[in-house]
C-alpha cells in the first residue's frame, strides 16, 4: 500500500484523496469557503458537448443510509466550461480533471478535443458510467468493446492522461477495466454510482422521476473494496477508488485493495470540510503503524 506521497500521472501529492465528480461542481465554491485544504485534486461535474438541463426534479433524494441522485448529467456544455468555468478554475490551489461525458463514442473526443485547448484541466476522467440518462452512460461502460473504442478515440484526440469511469451496473467491469487499458486509458475510476431506488411506502410512488437512479453511501464501501481489488488484478494502470468512504479507515482500507488515489464524494456533502479531517486521520493511523518496530504494526 502507498503510505504517501501518493503519485498519479507524474505528480506526486501529500494526500491521496480527489473529490469525485459531481459532488463539488468545479470545486469553486469550496475553494472560496477555503474547504480544498487536504484535496489532492478536484474531479469535476460531467461537462458535454452540447448545454443540458439535466433530469426533472427532485434530483437529489436522501435516504436513510445513503444519497441517490439523478441529475441527468446537467452541464453548460464545453464552449461555456472554456469561456468562463475554466478561466475561474485556474485559480484552483490544486490541480483538476475535467469529467467527460457523451451522447455517442465520438462526443468524448470532440469535447476533450475542445477542453485540450484550455491549460487548466491536467487530465480527464471518461464517463461511460452514468446510471441516469437514456442516451450513452452505463450502457457505453457495459460494453467492453465500446469502452475500448471510446478510449482508442480520446487517446488519439489528447496527449493528458485520462481515467475511464466504470459502471457497477451493467457487464463485466473487469472486462471493461482491461478494455479501456487496451485502448489507451491512463487509469480506471472503480466505480459510477449503483443503481437503487427508493419508493414512499404509503404511496407506492418514486420521488425520482425516473424511479431508479445512482446509490451512494459509506455502506457501500466492501462492494468497492472488492471491485478495487479484482480490477487492480485485471489492470496495470492505477485504479481511482471512487465510492463508500466515510472514515480514514475507509481511505486506508481502499489503498491496500489496490487503489493508487481514493475518491471522496457522498460524505463531502454532509461534511464539506471532510477532506482536511480524512487526510489527518490518515496520517494519524499511518503514524501509528509506522510506530511499530517492524513497521508493520502488527
Ligand atoms: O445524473 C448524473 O448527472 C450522474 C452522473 C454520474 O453518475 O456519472
Amino acid at each position: 500500500m502507498e503510505t504517501g506521497p501518493w503519485t498519479l500521472w507524474g505528480r506526486e501529492y501529500d494526500s491521496p484523496l480527489m473529490l469525485a465528480s459531481g459532488t463539488a461542481g468545479f470545486g469553486l465554491e469550496l475553494m472560496e469557503m477555503g474547504m480544498l485544504a487536504g484535496v489532492a485534486a478536484v474531479v469535476s461535474k460531467a461537462t458535454t458537448l452540447l448545454p443540458r438541463d439535466g433530469n426533472v426534479p427532485p434530483r437529489i433524494v436522501e435516504t436513510r443510509y445513503g444519497l441517490l441522485n439523478s441529475v441527468g448529467l446537467a452541464n453548460p456544455g464545453v464552449e461555456e466550461v472554456l469561456a468562463s468555468v475554466l478561466p475561474a478554475a485556474s485559480r484552483l490551489p490544486v490541480p483538476l480533471i475535467v469529467n467527460v461525458a457523451g451522447d455517442t463514442v465520438e462526443d468524448y473526443a470532440s469535447v476533450v478535443e475542445r477542453l485540450d485547448s484550455s491549460p487548466v484541466p491536467v487530465g480527464y476522467e471518461i464517463n461511460v458510467s452514468c446510471p441516469n440518462v437514456s442516451a450513452g452512460g452505463a450502457a457505453f461502460g457495459a460494453s467492453p468493446s465500446t469502452v475500448e473504442e471510446v478510449s482508442r478515440l480520446v487517446a488519439a484526440a489528447t496527449r493528458r492522461p485520462f481515467s475511464v469511469k466504470l459502471t457497477p451496473n451493467e457487464g463485466s467491469m473487469v472486462e471493461s477495466a482491461a478494455a479501456a487499458e487496451e485502448g489507451g486509458a491512463s487509469a480506471v475510476t472503480v466505480c459510477n454510482t449503483f443503481l437503487g431506488m427508493t419508493v414512499d411506502w404509503r404511496t407506492g410512488e418514486a420521488p425520482l422521476k425516473r424511479g431508479v437512479g445512482g446509490y451512494s453511501s459509506p455502506a457501500l464501501l466492501p462492494l468497492t473494496v472488492a471491485r478495487v481489488h479484482l480490477t487492480r488484478r485485471a489492470v496495470g494502470i492505477p485504479v481511482l477508488a471512487s465510492g463508500g468512504v466515510g472514515s480514514p479507515e475507509d481511505v486506508l482500507e481502499l489503498l491496500a485493495a489496490g487503489a493508487t488515489m481514493v475518491q471522496v464524494g457522498t460524505w463531502l456533502m454532509r461534511r464539506p470540510g471532510a477532506a482536511l479531517e480524512l487526510l489527518e486521520g490518515v496520517r494519524e493511523l499511518l503514524d501509528g503503524l509506522r510506530g511499530f518496530p517492524d513497521g508493520t504494526g502488527t
